[in-house]
């Protein structure tokens, strides 16, 4: 653990009740010197924490909603990585999976990264991701699994599904999923996933699970071409929100589910609690995929995780594809 996250902890307490801490107080507590404590603090407020500093000793006024201490803070044991801007979390994930030692990492999997801002965020079908700083998170997790390929499949609903659940329990939002793994808010997007495996014919290698969500972007600041469309946190609730808690939360959801796929039982657990969320199912939809586009109504999600269409009399299962949803869900009679 590093001395300025134990800073971070004695600081937060003190916090808690308006007291402040001296400095020989804190050197005392941390076990080191007065002067080694001017540093951490020095640090903590460049990461945008706000310490006050007076003859009767420090006390934290404000935390960044998003820094590495945070992070750590939040997700003990884990191996974070946490950048202001990176061209890609997704590429960097790959990059330590298929050379860790590069990047001085022992054991690539479970490594969580996240940045601040990205200059070449990469979406699914090819497509980019606005990555502006200070408002969204961009998280990416190397996935500890020992699924098999034919599982893989299921790994993108179960990430679509343990962000869905973990939003939803933060901040009271009803996140539902479009097929595969589009995080909705509201009838718009609210996030989307964008899942990297390397898979030999029995094994999954590495699986980097790329989460993008919309946290603090004012509905103003969205591009035209989104503004009806896209949506975030703080446009559908009005009400900032923390982004290390939701990281933490999405981060936590996600390794339950990864660990639970590993199990028959658990797979079928996932596909209940998807269906319950998915706003595809029973929807008149269109499906793009491999060039192709096709019409029908979603029928259901079979249990390889596939989105079944009917389309006149013919049964369809799809793979993969982006799905539109073209009308509202018919009424039951
Ligand atoms: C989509 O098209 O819906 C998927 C978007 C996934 C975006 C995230 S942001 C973090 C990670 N890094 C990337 O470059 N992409 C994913």
């Amino acid at each position: 653990m590093r001395a300025s996250i134990s800073i971070l902890q004695v600081l937060k307490k003190t916090a808690q009740t308006g007291e402040k801490i001296t400095g020989p107080a804190l050197a005392g507590e941390l076990g080191i010197t007065r002067a080694a404590i001017w540093k951490k603090i020095s640090r903590l407020r460049l990461e945008g924490y706000k310490i006050e500093a007076g003859r009767s000793g420090y006390r934290l006024i404000e935390s960044p909603d998003l820094s590495a201490e945070e992070l750590e803070l939040l997700l003990p044991g884990r191996k974070i990585i946490y950048k202001k801007e990176l061209s890609s979390t997704n590429d960097l994930a790959l990059s330590i999976c298929v050379n860790s030692a590069l990047h001085g990492i022992t054991d690539p999997r479970g490594v969580i990264i996240v940045a601040d801002s990205q200059s070449g965020g990469k979406g699914r079908l090819g497509r980019k991701w606005l990555s502006p700083p200070g408002v969204n998170i961009y998280l990416s997790v190397i996935l500890k699994t020992g699924l098999s390929p034919e599982s893989a499949p299921l790994l993108p609903l179960a990430a679509g599904l343990a962000s869905a659940l973990a939003l939803k329990a933060q901040t009271g939002l009803d996140v539902r999923l479009k097929w595969p793994n589009d995080l909705l808010a509201g009838g718009k997007k609210l996030g989307g996933i964008l899942l990297e495996l390397r898979s030999d014919p029995d094994r999954i290698l590495f699986a980097v699970v790329g989460i993008g969500i919309n946290v603090n972007t004012r509905k103003k600041d969205f591009p035209k071409a989104l503004a009806h469309t896209a949506t975030s946190i703080l446009a559908e609730t009005k009400t900032p929100a923390n982004r290390a808690a939701l990281i933490a939360a999405v981060v936590k959801e996600l390794e339950h589910w990864a660990r639970r796929l590993e199990e028959e039982k658990g797979k079928s657990a996932l596909l209940t609690a998807y269906r319950s969320l998915a706003e595809t199912l029973g929807r008149e939809i269109r499906i793009h995929t491999e060039g192709k586009t096709y019409e029908g109504v979603a029928t259901g999600v079979d249990h390889e995780g596939r989105l079944i269409m009917r389309s006149g009399a013919k049964t369809m299962h799809f793979s993969t594809g982006d799905v539109l949803m073209v009308r509202e869900r018919k009424k039951p009679a």
